[in-house]
C-alpha cells in the first residue's frame, strides 16, 4: 500500500495507473478509522480494482466552535487497518499542500446546503464539496463511495457531481451500527462510556418512530413530539435537528410516505464536552 502526501504525487500515480486501464475508485475519509470506513472500502473493492482512501481532516468544513481540534486521530492505527484491507493508495495531505497561500475558490451547493446540519453548521458543506472537488481532481476516480450516515453530505455531492458534469460515479453505502444500534463514527470516540445510552437515544428514536408508523401514524408534527420526549428523557441530551424530510430534496414533510426519512443530530454529554451524534434513516420499509 502506498502512502501519498503531496496532490502533485496523488495526480502522478493516478493517472499512471489510469493509463494502465486501471479503475480507481476513491474512499474519501477523515481517518480514525472503523467497521464503517472498512466496509466502505471493500465496497469500493468491488467497484473497481484500485483503491484510493484518502484521509484529511479538513479545517474548512469546521466552523470557528466546532470541534476540529479534538476530532479523533491515530495515523499509524489507521495505515495498519488499512493495510489488512483491498486499498492501493493511501492519500494523506497535510492542510497546508491541499490550501496554498492564497486559496480562494469554494464550490457551493445553494440550496441543499441549507437544510438540517446547513442550519447549525452554515459553513459546513461549502467545506466538503470544496474539498471533494479537490479529491476528485487529484485522485480522479471513476467512482467514489460515501457512507449513508452522512445523507444530506451524499444528496449534496450527488447535486454537486450532476450539475459540474463532474465524472465520477457516487456509490451511497448503508450505515454501520454497532451491536447495540449506535451508527459507527469516529466522533464516537469521544463519547463518555457511562452515558452511552444517551448515544443510543438517536437509533432508538429511529425504531420508535418506524413502529408507531407502522401502526398508521403518518403525522410527522405527531411524530416529532414522540421523538423529542423520547430523546430529552435522557440525561445530557440536547436536540440540534429532528426532522422528517424527503429523501431527495431535503424539504420538511407533513405526512410519511416512502421516501420520508427521520434526520436526526443530537448533542450528548461526552468524555470532554458535548458529541455531535448524526443518524438517519427510512420511516417506512422499503
Ligand atoms: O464524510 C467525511 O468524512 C468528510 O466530510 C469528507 C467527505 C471526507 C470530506 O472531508
Amino acid at each position: 500500500m502506498d502512502i501519498l502526501q503531496k496532490p502533485s504525487e496523488m495526480q502522478a500515480w493516478s493517472k499512471a495507473r489510469s493509463q494502465e486501464g486501471r479503475r480507481i475508485v476513491l474512499v474519501p475519509t477523515m481517518g480514525f478509522f472503523h467497521q464503517g470506513h472498512l466496509s466502505l472500502m471493500r465496497r469500493a473493492a468491488e467497484l473497481g480494482d484500485t483503491v484510493v482512501v484518502s484521509l484529511f481532516v479538513n479545517p474548512t468544513q469546521f466552523g470557528p466552535n466546532e470541534d476540529l481540534a479534538s476530532y479523533p486521530r491515530n495515523f499509524e492505527h489507521d495505515m495498519d487497518l488499512a493495510r489488512k484491507e483491498p486499498v492501493a493508495a493511501v492519500f494523506a495531505p497535510t492542510p497546508d499542500l491541499m490550501y496554498l497561500a492564497g486559496f480562494q475558490t469554494e464550490v457551493r451547493v445553494k440550496q441543499l446546503s441549507t437544510h438540517l446540519c446547513g442550519r447549525s453548521r452554515p459553513v459546513h458543506f461549502a467545506g466538503v464539496t470544496t474539498v471533494v472537488t479537490k479529491l476528485f481532481n487529484i485522485v480522479q476516480p471513476a467512482a467514489a463511495v460515501f457512507g449513508e450516515k452522512d445523507f444530506q453530505q451524499l444528496a449534496i455531492i450527488r447535486r454537486m457531481v450532476a450539475d459540474l458534469n463532474i465524472p465520477v460515479r457516487i456509490v451511497g453505502h448503508p450505515i454501520v451500527r454497532e451491536a447495540d444500534g449506535l451508527a459507527m463514527s469516529s466522533r464516537n470516540a469521544n463519547l463518555d462510556p457511562a452515558n452511552r445510552a444517551a448515544a443510543l437515544s438517536l437509533s432508538s428514536a429511529l425504531q420508535l418512530v418506524r413502529a408507531e408508523a407502522a401502526r398508521g401514524v403518518r403525522a410527522t408534527a405527531e411524530l416529532g413530539r414522540m421523538v423529542e420526549r423520547h430523546i430529552h428523557s435522557f440525561v445530557g441530551t440536547a436536540i440540534d435537528y429532528a426532522s422528517f424530510v424527503d429523501g431527495d430534496s431535503l424539504e420538511a414533510v407533513e405526512a410519511v410516505d416512502e421516501r420520508t426519512i427521520l434526520a436526526l443530530a443530537v448533542h450528548v454529554d461526552g468524555k470532554a464536552g458535548k458529541v455531535r451524534l448524526i443518524d438517519n434513516g427510512f420511516v417506512l420499509p422499503r
